[in-house]
């Protein structure tokens, strides 16, 4: 498997690059419109055709490079179903398979950082180690903010303690941002030192949620509109 994380600075985003084989059909996860260029430059190094371009969510701090990249190169584009953005070619459900030429991701609902919030599972198999990129809800010894976007924690709580920690302990945790340089974690790891996840219950975890009194992203009102139409600024 082919399988790259590019990093942009000025908003601390993870970009997934994925592709069974090079010459194959490739997919990417949460691209950053000012990384476009250098994003097709990789796909061309590799080898690789870009098929699907993902967003786990419509990002506050960010503009989506999805609208670009289908422009350039004629790939499908892909939200949740619940994700309200104007010009995604296709919408997933909670549980689809996500497939291209020899890999295929489950799609999990995981709201609470936003309500259209999906994850994206890779089970793995004998020579590649299972993954998860759970955007923004799952954070590296962090969670994504509930407090705007329509996130809700109880929410954030249903999708981290009854859907992702649910998965294998030795599946690696990839998320959409960190702003530490922390590069990768696992379920198990995050169970057990993620200071957020170190309750007893839902309202523990809400209460802490409501509680954090976080800035506005710098980004905020322009990222939000541009994303919902696929990165084009009004
Ligand atoms: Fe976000």
């Amino acid at each position: 498997m082919i399988f790259r994380q590019l990093f942009e600075r000025e908003s601390s985003t993870y970009t997934y690059l994925l592709a069974s084989r090079a010459g194959g059909e490739a997919l990417i996860i949460d691209p950053v419109l000012e990384k476009t260029e250098e994003l097709l430059q990789l796909i061309d190094e590799l080898g690789l055709r870009l098929v699907l371009a993902i967003d786990t969510h419509t990002h506050a701090d960010h503009v989506t490079a999805l609208g670009a990249l289908r422009d350039a190169t004629a790939c499908v584009t892909a939200m949740g179903e619940q994700s309200r953005a104007e010009c995604v070619t296709t919408r997933f459900r909670d549980g689809e398979r996500i497939a291209i030429d020899g890999l295929h991701l489950r799609a999990i609902y995981t709201p609470g950082h936003t309500d259209e919030s999906f994850s994206l599972h890779y089970e793995g198999d004998a020579a590649n180690a299972a993954r998860v990129f759970t955007g923004d809800v799952l954070l590296i010894r962090g969670t994504g903010r509930t407090d705007f976007q329509n996130g809700d924690p109880n929410r954030s709580y249903d999708s981290i303690f009854n859907k992702l920690l649910c998965l294998p302990d030795d599946t690696f945790v990839y998320p959409a941002h960190d702003y530490r340089g922390h590069t990768v974690s696992t379920i198990a790891e995050e169970r057990a030192h993620n200071p957020r996840l170190q309750v007893n219950s839902a309202d523990e975890y809400v209460a802490i949620m409501n509680n954090l009194r976080l800035a506005s992203p710098k980004l905020m009102d322009i990222a939000v509109p541009a994303n919902l139409r696929c990165g084009r600024a009004a």
